[in-house]
Formats: structure tokens, sequence, C-alpha cells
């Protein structure tokens, strides 16, 4: 089946209102309606979620706005959170949950994630699941049984229908900010069998319109060879999303 591709930009904590304003604004002077054969995302700070969204509302294009994190109660005494209604409000279709530098720094658990997911789904946004290995992991062979194990977490409980709406990324713990990609036979092995484990949860249907990531150094020079592996649908983008220009080749890559 195919699958229409996602490109989203993490910006991380990058960007501050106006930066970001520039940003978007520099990334909507390039649209053209080619784009529409791929859907982009990005996922700027809490603060600039709705400047960049009405740049793009202004504008009449057709790119995404995402979160990169969300907390599942919907309201209350959790001070320093964001809740799901909130990100609804401000236009939000996307939300990044389960990112490494957030369960690296921040502690969040699968079950965490999980938790996220189904708060996410709830309201109609589309979560984006993070799952990927260290090193020290990898080293051992455990990539596959580590990523799959993730997956299955972060789905626990989650039907067919709102599986539908989740988008898994791939990206190696060692590949983020390094300069160091996955080899595309190393992305694709891992993209597959995080397909099979979605396919032994829901079915050959659903795992085939499940869009699945790649995340990890990728950029304008190594993106063709990535997105032409067959489990691949796109990618999500750290540092090559901060410039609209390399944003916009990578964009380009997958029409
Ligand atoms: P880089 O593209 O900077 O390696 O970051 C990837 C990433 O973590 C996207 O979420």
């Amino acid at each position: 089946m195919a699958r229409k591709p996602l490109m989203a930009g993490n910006w991380k904590m990058n960007k501050t209102i106006g930066e970001a304003v520039v940003l978007a604004q520099d990334i909507s002077n390039q649209y053209d309606d080619r784009w529409d054969a791929c859907d982009v995302v990005v996922c700027p700070p809490f603060v600039d979620l709705k400047p960049a969204k009405t740049v793009f509302e202004f504008d009449r294009v057709p790119v995404g706005v995402g979160a990169q994190n969300v907390y599942w109660e919907e309201k209350g005494a959790f001070t320093g959170e964001i809740s799901v209604p909130m990100l609804k409000e401000i236009g939000c279709e996307w939300c990044i949950i389960g990112h490494s530098e957030r369960r690296g720094y921040f502690g969040e658990t699968n079950e965490d994630v999980n938790k996220k997911a189904k708060a996410l789904l709830s309201a109609g946004i589309h979560p984006i699941i993070c799952v990927g290995e260290s090193l020290a992991v990898r080293d051992a062979g455990d990539a596959l049984e580590f990523v799959c194990a993730q997956v299955r977490a972060a789905f626990a409980g989650i039907d067919a229908a709102q599986a539908n709406e989740c988008v898994v990324a791939y990206e190696p713990i060692w590949a983020i900010g390094t300069g160091r990609t996955a080899t595309p036979e190393q992305a694709q092995e891992v993209c597959s069998a995080i397909r099979a484990t979605l396919s032994e949860l829901y079915g050959a249907e659903v795992s085939d319109a499940i869009r699945v990531l790649y995340g990890g150094s990728m950029n304008p020079g190594n993106v063709e060879m990535l997105i032409a592996q067959p489990d691949i649908d796109g990618g999500l983008i750290g540092g090559a999303a901060l410039e609209a220009s390399s944003f916009v080749q990578l964009i380009k890559a997958c029409i």
C-alpha cells in the first residue's frame, strides 16, 4: 500500500517567537502545490506553536503544527505542564511523544508515552511516537528487541482504528545530532521490524497504513537513500529543520 510521506521538523529547544515566525515564513514562502504529495509538519517549542500556526494559516499553506511533548491530564495542579485541550485549541494536529531526549533527560517512561498517546488520540491529535536504541543496546545485538518492546508498550490498549492515527519515528539515539546517520540498511531493518510488530498487534492492513519515519542526522545528502527504503515513510528532522533551505530540500526529496 502506498503511504503518503511525512516530513516533520523537530525544532527542539530552538527559536524564540521572533525567530520561529521568520523560519515559518521562510518555509511558507517556498511552498508549492507539489508539496501536497507529502505531509509537512513543524514541531516548535510550545511558545512558538501559535505564532507558527498563524503564519501558515494566514498564508493558507498546508503545513501542520505539532508539539514536542504533552501531559495526559486535562487540567489541574501540574505546574509546568501543557494539556491536550491546550494543544487542540492552538490547532495542533500532531505531537511528538517519547523522544529519546525526554526519555533520557526527563525520565519519560514507556508507560508515560502510552498515557500521552491515549490522551492525544482521544482529542484527535496524531501522536508521533519516538523509539530508538542506545549504542550500548545496538552493540549488544539487542536493537530490534528493544525497539519492538518500546512499540508494544506505546501501543498497549490502543485499538486498531486509533493505531491508524499514529506515526512511529525510529530514532537511534547514537545517530541523533551526531552526524552519524544509520545506514539505509540499518534503518530499514529496524523500521521493518517495527512494522512487523504493528502487524502482530493490528494485522497487515493497519500496519501497512501506519507511517514509520526515520530520524537521526537526516539531511539533504542522505535523505534519498533513506526514504528509498520500503519501510521508511519520511523523516523526523532535528538540525536540518532549523533552516528553511535544508528542510525544504528534504520535503522535495519526498515528492
Ligand atoms: P538530528 O536530525 O539533529 O540528528 O535530530 C533528530 C531528532 O532527534 C529529531 O527528533
